[in-house]
């Protein structure tokens, strides 16, 4: 029979082994040599952005496309579209084409557009179109009776319009997830290993006040990113590979805040979630500050987080207002 003294010292090495394989795990992610280059087969080989007009999309695109990937850039304003290609050609010579498709409209033809695209080689997808940000006016007074204080900044679900919420399920989750469906056949013809990123959110991590739909639409992405990628590793093997990217704050069009070392510009986190592609990892935070940062969601108790959340959010929904 073990002895209490000889129980507690297995369960010390254990404990010790799991923490210096995590430690090794994670400085290994971002000191590791980019391994973008597997993606880089074929004669010609595409990387297709969602929501490349602006912000993160538009940062990763044109990362991609200085390290030799021709892109297809996805928006709903051709004309905002066409800014972005002009800009991309006078910096390189790859190819440029544009899809353009409202990702909150339910009649958006898949198949068709992967039809205009069937002679091209494309080996990275990236679902980046999404948005937390609202429209104007949802973020009203609303009136809560019985308060000391009557009028109340805040959006509660039953604020926001039936409409609205289709749209922000559309745009984060159907597209992203009605798209992959579409293209899933064609990455699987290329020659060599093709992969899909999802850009999620810390709001779909953990519950956050003020986020409910966006936080919701966050989870969809990471649990069917998660999903898809045992699906294509189960039978079979394909060559598609999928990544669930957490994402912390990054100043883009619809998060204009100042930039500092925990809210980098979108040209900064570009770079790192580029130079990451290929790590292996299902799930991934690119960003090191960030990594960083979200550590401590993992161990403070709940009660101490909901605080900080809170707090966090009261903070970014004064500058949503300002905006
Ligand atoms: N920025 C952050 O702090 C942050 C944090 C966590 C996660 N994220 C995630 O990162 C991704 C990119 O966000 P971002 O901050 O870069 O946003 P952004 O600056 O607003 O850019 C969003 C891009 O998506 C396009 N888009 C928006 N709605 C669309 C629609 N209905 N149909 C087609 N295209 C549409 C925009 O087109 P237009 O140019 O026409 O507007 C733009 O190209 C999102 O998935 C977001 O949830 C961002």
């Amino acid at each position: 029979m073990a002895s209490l003294n000889q129980v507690l010292t297995f369960l010390g090495v254990v404990v010790s082994i799991k923490c210096i394989l995590d430690l090794v795990s994670f400085i290994s992610l971002y000191c590791r040599p980019s391994r973008l280059h597997q993606f880089l087969h074929g004669s010609e080989p595409y990387a297709l952005i969602t929501g490349a007009s602006d912000g993160i999309g538009k940062a990763i695109a044109k990362e991609l496309y200085s390290r030799g990937f021709n892109v297809i850039l996805h928006g709903r304003n051709e004309q905002k579209l066409q800014a972005v290609e002009a800009e991309f050609r006078k910096g390189g010579s790859k190819a440029v084409k544009l899809w353009v498709a409202d990702a909150t409209s339910p009649e958006v033809d898949f198949d068709k557009a992967i039809k205009q695209w069937k002679d091209l080689h494309i080996t990275l997808v990236i679902h980046n179109v999404g948005s937390a940000r609202p429209k104007s006016g949802r973020y009203v007074a609303t009136y809560i009776p019985k308060r000391p204080h009557p009028h109340v900044l805040c959006d509660r679900l039953d604020s926001i319009s039936e409409k609205e919420l289709m749209d922000d399920i559309y745009r984060n989750s159907l597209f992203p997830f009605f798209f992959t469906r579409a293209i899933l056949p064609k990455l699987r013809q290329a020659s060599g290993p093709a992969e899909m990123l999802y850009i999620g959110s810390l709001a779909g991590e953990r519950p956050m006040p003020h986020l409910t739909p966006y936080g919701a639409t966050k989870s969809f992405l990471k649990q069917f990113s998660g999903s898809i990628g045992l699906d294509e590793r189960s039978g079979i093997p394909s060559n598609v590979s999928t990544v669930y990217v957490n994402v912390g704050s990054v100043v883009s069009n619809s998060h204009k805040i100042e930039a500092n070392l925990f809210s980098p510009s979108s040209e900064i986190y570009a770079k790192s979630l580029v130079d990451k592609i290929g790590c292996g990892r299902k799930v991934l935070v690119p960003y090191l500050p960030h990594a960083l940062q979200f550590w401590p969601t993992n161990v403070i108790p709940e009660w101490m987080l909901d605080r900080f959340v809170k707090q966090a959010m009261e903070e970014e929904m004064k500058l949503w207002k300002k905006d």
